[in-house]
């Protein structure tokens, strides 16, 4: 099915007629602080089996459900331990998604299978306002079609879900960038992290302390076929823009003489802020700290899709803080293909 999907803004009578459109089991690509989502009715089965086709989704992989108030917890998961409330009251609204045990009026579709839901109170005032106005939780992934990098503006929501969805809320460009940090907490209330994001794994590690907290194998590491990944969404090749991406740990100039070496002519650097003229190639920083690379690093892989790059260096950022999420999504943009200087 085609659709002529429409452009909103936030205005009253938008985002009105944006809940309009969700209570009646359509896809509308919404924005939030990570990245803008694809949103429909979590708890309506043919709403979100219309977002795993408009983003050519793996059934397998499950969808986070977005709230607005902070009781919702309970009305989704069964079972909230002592911990999951504590990183709640720290974190929410904010850039941190929770995996618990779901409640029986989560649909599997939903959940991907599994009897865990993933639950998220966004920061974004236009999201909450949605949800809101819809008075049902919103399953949304990041609006992007499977594989390619998320989106963090209305303009990339449209260039990949025009025609696929009933209307794209426009809310300017997304503060923090990357997706959420997701984390699973057991009954026990043990923490595992399982995709870093703004709310790094030292704030959770000094939140609920450090006997509490791991970090899943597939955070930093490749997850190889039919190994069990705790988060189905970390096993595919990800966040990808056409052009190869590599992602090369060294000092700049070590850098730059293995651009000089090995670059051709169609090549792109992404350096840190300082660095942009000392490459031989065309060159572009991402920032100096985590929360700029986050904040940039999408849409800058976007852009070198537009210019026609085929091949995209990216220097490797700090692996703490922030920097762990994106080194966490550009490793996936990279297909793993890290060279050390
Ligand atoms: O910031 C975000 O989280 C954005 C915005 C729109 O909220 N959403 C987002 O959704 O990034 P998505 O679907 O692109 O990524 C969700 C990740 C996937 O890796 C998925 O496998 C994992 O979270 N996930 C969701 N529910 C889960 C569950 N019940 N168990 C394990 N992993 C889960
Ligand atoms: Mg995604």
């Amino acid at each position: 099915m085609t659709y002529a999907t429409k452009l909103l803004s936030p205005s009253e009578e938008d985002i009105a007629a944006a809940a309009e459109m969700l209570k009646n089991g359509e896809v509308v690509g919404i924005p939030t602080e990570t990245v803008y989502g694809l949103a429909a009715n979590a708890l309506n089965e043919t709403a979100v089996a219309k977002i795993f086709a408009a983003k050519g989704r793996p059934a397998d992989n499950p969808l986070i459900v977005h709230i607005s108030r902070f009781e919702d917890i309970y009305n989704y998961a069964e079972y909230v331990p002592e911990n999951a409330k504590l990183l709640a009251e720290l974190f929410w609204p904010g850039p941190m998604t929770m995996i618990l045990r779901k409640k029986e009026c989560i649909p599997y579709i939903t959940s991907g299978g599994l009897d865990t839901v993933g639950l998220r109170f966004p920061a974004n005032i236009t999201a909450r306002r949605i949800i809101d106005k819809c008075g049902f939780p919103l399953a949304a992934p990041s609006a992007n079609l499977s594989g390619s990098p998320s989106p963090t503006s209305a303009v990339h929501v449209m260039d990949d879900m025009q025609g696929r969805i009933s209307a794209v809320v426009d809310g300017g460009s997304c503060e923090v960038g990357v997706e959420s940090t997701v984390i699973s907490v057991s009954d026990e209330g043990k923490v595992c992290l399982l995709r870093p994001g703004f709310i790094t794994l030292e704030e959770l590690t000094e939140a609920v302390e450090e006997d509490n907290v791991t970090v899943a194998k597939g955070v930093t590491e490749c997850v190889s076929d039919g190994e069990r990944v705790l988060s189905p969404g970390m096993k595919y090749k990800h966040y990808s823009p056409k052009a190869n991406v590599t992602v090369v740990k060294g000092d700049i100039d070590s850098f730059s003489d293995y651009i000089a070496a090995h670059g051709g002519d169609n090549c792109a650097a992404m350096v840190f802020d300082g660095d942009e003229d000392k490459c031989p190639c065309r060159c572009i920083s991402y920032g100096s700290t985590g929360e700029q690379q986050a904040q940039r690093l999408f849409s800058l892989l976007r852009k070198a899709d537009e210019k026609g790059i085929d091949q995209i260096y990216v220097r490797c950022p700090e692996q703490s803080g922030v920097g762990l999420a994106v080194y966490n999504r550009l490793l996936r943009a990279a297909g793993f293909e890290v060279i050390s200087l």
